[in-house]
């Protein structure tokens, strides 16, 4: 008989219950046996009991090392800290993996995109050091570390070496900032020199960005500071269908939290037409995690089924359908049987 496997469960803000609540039902499809752990976070949680990251959350994500999390609202301007920034800090989710690729039966202007962004997530600009210094001048500090860039550089290049993928590309913009990004760019040239049969190249993130819309399928593994790869990470989701079909992964040396790229979508929010792909998809990233291959695979495979059959009737509006996030996920469902 296959094991039960224990797995935090964050459904979030937003369309986060919504999503979540599909990608389950689908992992639950494969026969999986999975005991979800359901643990609070987040604005809606904040608004009811005060709190937005209670300690029993982090404690339990300490204990179990695996979830799946639906997205947390963060206030802009004002108000608490980011609840994925808290998590990651506090838990040293050092490494955010999103991999981007095209998907039969998603129409967009490139077909070839197979690339994986890799993103340092513990500081940079999200060391949440601001202050005012005189009325009308702000600092806010980009802290980075040669420990942090080695770490990172040697997860992207290992992550390279694990799945066969052939170059690392640095984006940066140590022209204007050469001390932090100068830093940055130093661990990962000799972390390459431990590497040598992964191809390694940088460029300035302006010209980064304009040569991954000219043709993103010159790209393989992206490493990334941790405001770069947040920026990154949403131009790509653009490139191959947006949002709704990238998924992702935190991970520490132990834990490991899955949670698409999608914030909580405050404008569709509760309307039942959020799309749960890039939830699913982050599913199955847990399933591999997990050893369940088999069941990721199939899972896998259904949903590209439905996508390549272009039938509106079963996709939601994001891409191009009209079907709601019941329907999507019934479908998917169904291609498993
Ligand atoms: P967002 O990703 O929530 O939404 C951007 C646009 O994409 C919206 O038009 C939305 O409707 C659409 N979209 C996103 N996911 C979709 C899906 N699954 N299906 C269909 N359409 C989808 O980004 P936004 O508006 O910048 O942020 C909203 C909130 O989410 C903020 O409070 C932000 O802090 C939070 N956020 C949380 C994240 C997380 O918990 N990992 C990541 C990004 C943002």
């Amino acid at each position: 008989m296959s094991r039960t496997h224990t797995a935090v469960l964050i459904t979030g803000d937003g369309i986060g219950p919504e999503v979540i609540g599909a990608a389950r039902r689908v992992i639950e499809a494969t026969g999986v046996k999975m005991n979800w752990i359901e643990c609070p976070a987040g604005l809606e949680h904040f608004e009811k009991h005060g709190e937005v990251l209670p300690d029993a959350t982090l404690e339990a994500l300490k204990t179990h090392k695996v979830a799946l999390k639906g997205p947390t609202a963060t206030p802009i301007g004002t108000g608490h800290r980011s609840v994925n920034v808290q998590i990651r800090q506090k838990l040293n989710l050092y490494a955010a993996v999103r991999p981007v690729r095209s998907l039969d039966g998603i129409a967009t202007r490139y077909k070839d995109v197979e690339l994986v962004i890799v993103r340092e997530n513990t500081e940079g600009l999200y060391s949440g050091i601001e202050h005012e210094v005189v009325r009308g001048v702000v600092e806010s500090l980009k802290i980075v570390t040669e420990e942090a860039s080695t770490r990172i550089a040697e997860f992207a290049f290992k992550y390279a070496e694990s799945r066969g993928r052939k170059r690392v590309t640095v984006f940066h913009k140590a022209n204007i900032m050469k001390m932090a990004d100068g830093l940055f760019l130093k661990c990962a040239r000799q972390v390459h020199e431990r590497h040598p049969r992964i191809e390694y190249n940088e460029l300035i993130i302006d010209n980064g960005c304009m040569q991954m819309v000219r043709d993103p399928s010159r790209f393989d593994v992206l490493l990334l500071d941790n405001l770069y790869g947040d920026i990154l990470s949403d131009l790509c989701a653009g490139l191959v269908g947006g949002l709704g079909v990238v998924p992702g992964a935190n991970f520490s040396e132990e834990i490991a939290v899955f949670e698409s790229v999608h914030g909580s979508a405050p404008d569709i929010a509760g309307k039942g037409v959020a799309n749960p792909l890039a939830a699913i998809m982050s599913g199955v990233m847990l399933l591999n995690h997990l050893g369940e291959t088999e069941a990721g695979a199939r899972i896998k495979q259904a949903y590209n089924a439905v996508l390549a059959s272009n039938d509106a009737a079963v996709r939601t509006r994001d891409i191009g359908g009209q079907a709601d996030t019941a329907a999507f996920t019934d479908a998917i469902i169904a291609r498993m049987k």
